[in-house]
């Protein structure tokens, strides 16, 4: 495949390494030669032809920074065949020979359809706090959320306990529940509600009162996940009380702080190693696949499977958080 100019943009959520991955992705580019077109605000900018050249130089000093310096959004007009249309009119015009995105399953449905359709050889990068992509054991940012959200949880314990009170903590995730298991076995909570499981509240009743807020027990922390099916923290708090009035409790709901900070050394690393891939795949001639890491090591996963399948948590780790919060 002819390969003189790509364009690389990052969409939907943004995540904490969005910005190393977009550094990797450019040096890598360069370091072989190739140019390269940033695309602000992901499809939107294609469809509005917000492009600007990128080179070594200006990817310097992002590699610690939360956010994305090309900024991100969710585009409606991508999804009408006119805005796609309009899109590779732009792409063309800047002579792409291969597009980049970073993002999560919405980016990869985008990335997939405008290959089907126009012959544009496309790479995705997994970059969402979520974690929910298949075809990576994690995703760009994922880390980094969930240390936010357990330092939060950290914290809110000092108080709970302080006070002898119940809380209902809620992060982020969508439909998935990574952040929430994990950032629930690491602060220690006593539940977690996952929107995977489906716990019925009465059952975690009947698990916060098995262990009781009494001399011994000072504070029960429960994870709630944004996506539970159960409700949210504040739903199944108004249900708890309503069942058993005698708990004090507290909702806090962490929001988008989870989205923000200084990447962690793990996602810094990871995001290093998937730009230099995507690069690198190019050159190998791939096409309509997303860069992920499984087992340590880079691997290829079609698009298509990417956006159709689930993540899915692993068992082991809901043992865990079972045998834990005895
Ligand atoms: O996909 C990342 C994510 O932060 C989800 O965890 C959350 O449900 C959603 O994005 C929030 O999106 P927005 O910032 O557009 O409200």
């Amino acid at each position: 495949m002819k390969l003189s100019k790509i364009a690389v943009f990052t969409s939907g959520g943004d995540s904490p390494g969005m910005n190393a991955a977009l550094r990797a992705v450019v040096r890598a580019a360069r370091y072989y030669g190739i140019e390269v077109e940033g695309i602000y605000r992901g499809y939107e900018g294609m469809i509005d032809d917000d492009f600007v050249p990128l080179d070594e130089r200006s990817v310097a000093r992002i590699v610690d920074k939360g956010g994305t310096i090309i900024k991100s959004a969710r585009s409606v007009a991508f999804k009408t065949k006119e805005g796609r249309q309009k899109a590779f009119d732009n792409l063309k015009k800047h002579q792409i020979d291969a597009l980049i995105g970073i993002g999560g399953d919405g980016t990869f449905r985008g990335l997939h359809a405008f290959n089907l359709e126009f012959g544009m050889p496309v790479i995705g990068l997994p970059g969402t706090i979520d974690n929910d992509i298949v075809g990576s054991d994690y995703t760009i940012g994922f880390d980094t959320a969930s240390n936010t959200a357990i330092e939060a949880i950290d914290k809110i314990r000092d108080t709970a306990t302080s006070h002898n009170r119940l809380f209902l903590i809620e992060v982020m995730g969508r439909d998935a529940g990574f952040i929430a298991l994990r950032s629930a076995i690491a602060s220690g909570a006593k539940a977690v509600m996952l929107p995977e499981t489906h716990t019925e509240p009465s059952e975690l009743l009947a698990k916060i009162k098995q262990s009781g807020l009494n001399k011994r027990k000072t504070s029960n922390i429960v994870i709630v996940s944004e996506g539970n099916k159960n409700g949210n923290a504040s739903e199944l708090a108004e249900e708890l009380k309503s069942m058993d009035d005698s708990f004090d409790i507290k909702v806090t709901v962490l929001g988008h702080i989870q989205r923000g900070g200084k990447p962690s050394a793990y996602d810094r690393l990871l995001a290093s190693r998937l730009g230099v891939g995507a690069i690198e795949a190019l050159r190998q001639g791939q096409n309509d696949i997303m860069v992920g890491v499984r087992n340590e090591k880079l691997a290829y996963t079609p698009l298509e499977k990417a956006t159709k399948e689930h993540h899915r948590l692993q068992d082991e780790m809901l043992h865990l958080i079972e045998i834990l919060s005895i």
